[in-house]
């Protein structure tokens, strides 16, 4: 099987530049609060400014992006491992030409897998990664080392928090948990449906004490996301408000989240590895509360 995964396993073309990928992570402690709808969001945006943009739904348990896109998912990842499946043949063309690779129930076995396993699925995604400027990984909720390890393979961390007390007090463990392991990671903290900009930079400011304090370390803010009726509404109607009115409030205000996250400088002791790759190193990380 393996023999034959390393056959199917394709290089850059010739002539194809190589990009620097970025990988943005998003993430919060508590779901529904926005994780994916601003993972979409997000992603039609750079495409819009035109970079090169590769959506990843690596929620493991409520993995939703391509029904929230209306694409019908027709293979999943789990084929490159059993059958020799390309990725190339895996990642679906969204609206707005996204590229967009699906959920996989293969995800929930990752950490269970053999490094060796793990290493060849590392080279299927390395040989498409650097097609893209961008890869935004749609990520569970939570502290699932799962979900840690696609954390810590990521050049930024977006941390959506919503103005729930559990949401906050989620985020903040989540925040507790990459600070312990890697100081290195530039950690975003989005408040999302906000009644004004005021009460997002208050929430901030709020999360932001108790990081000071107790982790000494930083968070850092690129202004909140406000409660918007359209966004709400394109979740059921399946089109992306960015798509259907780029010019909305709504549209407005993704475009100054995602504009401010591309200036966070990315980790500065960002090797070569591909994310997979990462991956493989963070699995082991243990997982612990203090
Ligand atoms: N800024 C917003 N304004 C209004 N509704 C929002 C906003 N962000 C998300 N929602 C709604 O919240 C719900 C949960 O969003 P979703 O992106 O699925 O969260 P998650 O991926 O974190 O579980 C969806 O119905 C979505 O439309
Ligand atoms: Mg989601």
């Amino acid at each position: 099987m393996l023999k034959e995964l390393t056959k199917n396993v394709h290089t850059v073309e010739e002539g194809t530049e190589e990009k620097q990928t970025e990988i943005i992570a998003v993430t919060s402690g508590k779901g529904g609060v926005g994780k994916s709808s601003l993972s979409i969001n997000m992603s039609l945006m750079l495409k819009q400014l035109r970079k090169k943009v590769l959506l990843m739904d690596a929620d493991i348990h409520l993995g939703n992006v391509d029904l929230m896109l209306g694409l019908r998912a027709s293979r999943t990842v789990d084929e490159v491992l059993n059958d020799g499946v390309q990725l190339d043949d895996i990642i679906v063309s969204g609206p707005g030409e996204l590229d967009v690779l699906p959920a996989s129930s293969a995800n929930a076995k990752l950490l269970d897998m053999e490094d060796a396993f793990l290493k060849k699925l590392g080279q299927a995604y390395a040989s498409i990664e650097n097609r893209y400027d961008y890869v935004m990984v749609d990520t569970g909720a939570g502290v699932a080392n799962s979900v840690l390890a696609f954390l810590l393979g990521a050049d930024k961390i977006v941390i959506v928090v919503t103005s729930d007390p559990a949401s906050i007090a989620d985020a903040y463990a989540v925040i507790k948990l990459i600070k312990k392991v890697n100081v290195d990671i530039p950690v975003i903290v989005v408040p999302n449906m906000m009644p004004s900009y005021e009460a997002g930079e208050e929430l901030y400011k709020k999360l932001r004490v108790m990081v000071n304090k107790f982790l000494k370390s930083d968070i850092i803010y690129v202004g909140a996301m406000l409660r918007h009726e359209l966004i709400a509404r394109s979740v059921k109607t399946q089109k992306p408000v960015v798509l259907t009115q780029p010019n909305a409030s709504a549209s407005n205000n993704i475009r100054m989240v995602i504009k401010k996250i591309m200036q966070v400088p990315r980790r500065s002791d960002r090797d070569n590895k591909n994310l997979f790759d990462r991956f493989i190193v963070n699995k082991k990380v243990p997982f612990e509360w203090d």
